[in-house]
């Protein structure tokens, strides 16, 4: 059965580039991060875990664990890993899951058979400090992420989890953002003191909370 948000991130034991985790144990009260690749020693993957492996520090200023998986054993990741550094200039940083039983992949719906019955697709799952499911995203092997954009969405996650607010199209960290319609203009008062602009009554905009 497909992950939908909300819902509890399964939970899993695996075997990683940095030895043997158990998934809940490891995620701790971080954000979380899971992604799936199609295969090693394939030129997008690759391209995109050098991508991610230098947004690392990015990851780790917003309390986020990043993860990747792909249906190869540990050890093929291990000896793919040079040529990530080699070719993308940067050593990999985080664990990769082997996963060659397909135990992950199944649990999380990663293999989509009308696209390729044995590699994983693209997925991409944010998972919130309560271990919930916030984001998911479905690429095809044939189109690389943009990681940057999963950083985006960690952003607006996390200022939306803590304030009575959702973000506008192609909001970026540091721009204004909208006031839910759950939010009263009494509430709205309190909660926003500096004031917004009511553009429509269901449409008022204010500074981004810090
Ligand atoms: C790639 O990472 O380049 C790739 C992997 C599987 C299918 C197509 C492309």
């Amino acid at each position: 059965m497909a992950i939908r948000l909300g819902d509890i991130a399964p939970d899993f034991s695996a075997e990683t580039t940095a030895g043997p985790i158990q998934f809940h144990e490891w995620l701790g009260s971080s954000w979380g991060v899971l992604f799936s690749h199609p295969k090693d020693f394939t030129p997008v993957c690759t391209t995109e875990l050098g991508a991610v492996a230098k947004l690392k520090g990015e990851f780790d200023k917003r309390g986020v664990k990043v993860i990747g998986l792909s249906v190869d054993p540990v050890s093929d990741h291990v000896r793919w890993v040079g040529d990530i550094e080699e070719t993308q200039g940067t050593a990999l940083n985080f664990p990769l899951i082997g996963d060659a039983d397909r135990k992950i992949s199944t649990l999380y719906d990663m293999i989509h058979p009308n696209a390729n019955d044995t590699l994983t697709v693209r997925s991409v799952f944010v998972i919130g400090p309560d271990k919930k499911v916030k984001l998911s995203i479905t690429y095809p092997a044939s189109t690389g992420r943009n990681f940057d954009e999963i950083l985006r969405v960690i952003d607006s996650l996390q200022l939306t989890a803590k304030h009575s607010v959702a973000t506008p199209v192609n909001w970026q960290h540091g721009q204004d953002v909208i006031i839910v319609p759950s939010v009263s203009d009494e509430d709205a008062k309190t909660k926003f003191p500096g004031g917004w602009k009511t553009i429509k009554p269901y449409l008022r905009v204010v500074p981004q909370p810090k």
